[in-house]
């Protein structure tokens, strides 16, 4: 079995910071929701995986991740324009040669093991198999019906009535069928071209799209809700660890606060669940819980809480409550600063 993520795309809902930035390198408690994404292909024993890319931004994706070891041969295919999820996965059908492959959403976290997944996609013969979320407003996303044994009986994307509380989460297993559905399809209103219309071709074509039901939480980090979301549930999860060569002076850490080499932490409270990367500086401060501050920024004076500070950043004399602070990024002075995206001028500049 190969992989496919995806990867490339417009990233609007996370304006400023995607102007020239991918999305899936944004870190969700200290590590990129990309890196979270390949975690989950070696958990499942996958080999082999391409990860489609935007030519804007993807070279960035490919120098970040030549820092991981990964257990993975890892191709990169580079998507001219985001012309849809079913575009960007048939720019891998060379890839794919024929083999059945697991397709993901670069920008989606959840916490399952793909491997019943993959099984049940086996043992049911299926031509397509997705994982599904009982969700409370099922018209934001693809939905789908099935019946009593899961098989998929109507797929509907973004519906206008109600069809079903079940909504299409980015995992897929697909057998290299699915390129022929894709090259029958059309552009939907919106210009894309939709994997949901894909899939749901092949149910009305009669082939075999079995469904999972994800019990565990998932989550779209393309929005801000869903990244700061995200942020806290990893955080909520995540390994205490000792604070090692970190220097922690007059101050008070309660509950899991995971403190990286070189960071100094002094004249400040801090309440976790809280990642502090390395070298990163904090002085007189309080950070709240579901707070990831990453590697190098610099903390004086300040109040953070429920927010993602992304590195090298600087907060001196403010309050971040519910925020996403883009890298390089100096707030200063700036009194409360409340559910905001925030990236320095230049990163507003187009390339
Ligand atoms: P989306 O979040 O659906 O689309 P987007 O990235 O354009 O975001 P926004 O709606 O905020 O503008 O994409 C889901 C994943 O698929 C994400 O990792 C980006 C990727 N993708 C592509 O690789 N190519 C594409 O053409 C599209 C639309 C998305």
């Amino acid at each position: 079995m190969k992989a496919v993520i995806l990867s490339g795309g417009k990233g609007m809902r996370l304006a400023p910071i995607t102007t020239n930035f991918p999305k899936q390198l944004v870190p969700v408690s200290g590590q990129p929701i990309l890196v979270h994404c390949l975690n989950y292909l070696q958990r499942a024993d996958i080999k082999s995986v391409a990860i489609i890319l935007s030519v804007h931004t993807g070279h960035l994706i490919e120098e970040v991740l030549q820092n991981y070891n990964f257990n993975l041969d890892i191709e990169f295919i580079y998507q001219d324009e985001p012309l849809g999820l079913a575009h960007a996965v048939n720019l891998a059908k060379d890839y794919v040669n024929g083999d059945d492959f697991i397709m993901l959403l670069g920008d989606n976290l959840f916490d399952k093991d793909l491997s019943p997944m993959i099984k049940d996609f086996y043992e049911k013969k299926a031509d397509s198999s997705i994982l599904l979320k009982d969700v409370t407003h099922p018209y934001d996303f693809g939905v789908v019906k099935f019946d009593e044994s899961g098989r998929a009986t109507k797929l509907v994307e973004k519906p206008k009535e109600f069809v079903s509380n079940y909504a299409i989460v980015g995992a897929y297993v697909f057998k290299s069928k699915i390129f022929d559905a894709i090259s029958k399809i059309k552009p939907s209103a919106r210009g894309e071209l939709e994997i949901t219309d894909a899939i749901a071709l092949q149910v009305e074509e009669g082939l075999n799209v079995t469904t999972n039901k994800l019990e565990s939480y998932w989550y779209d980090t393309g929005s801000k809700k869903g990244l700061l979301d995200a942020n806290k549930m990893h955080l909520i999860t995540l390994k205490k660890t000792d604070q090692i060569n970190s220097t922690i002076r007059n101050s008070h850490l309660l509950g899991n606060v995971n403190v990286q080499e070189g960071s100094c932490i002094d004249s400040s409270s801090l309440m976790g669940p809280i990642h502090i990367g390395k070298n990163v500086k904090i002085v007189d401060s309080v950070i709240g819980p579901y707070t990831s501050i990453s590697d190098n920024s610099v903390i004086i004076n300040s109040e953070i809480q429920s927010s993602i500070i992304m590195n090298d950043s600087e907060i001196i004399d403010s309050q971040i409550i519910d925020s996403v602070i883009f890298k390089e990024m100096k707030v200063e002075d700036k009194g409360l600063v409340i559910d905001a995206i925030m990236a320095p001028e230049k990163t507003l500049v187009k390339n």
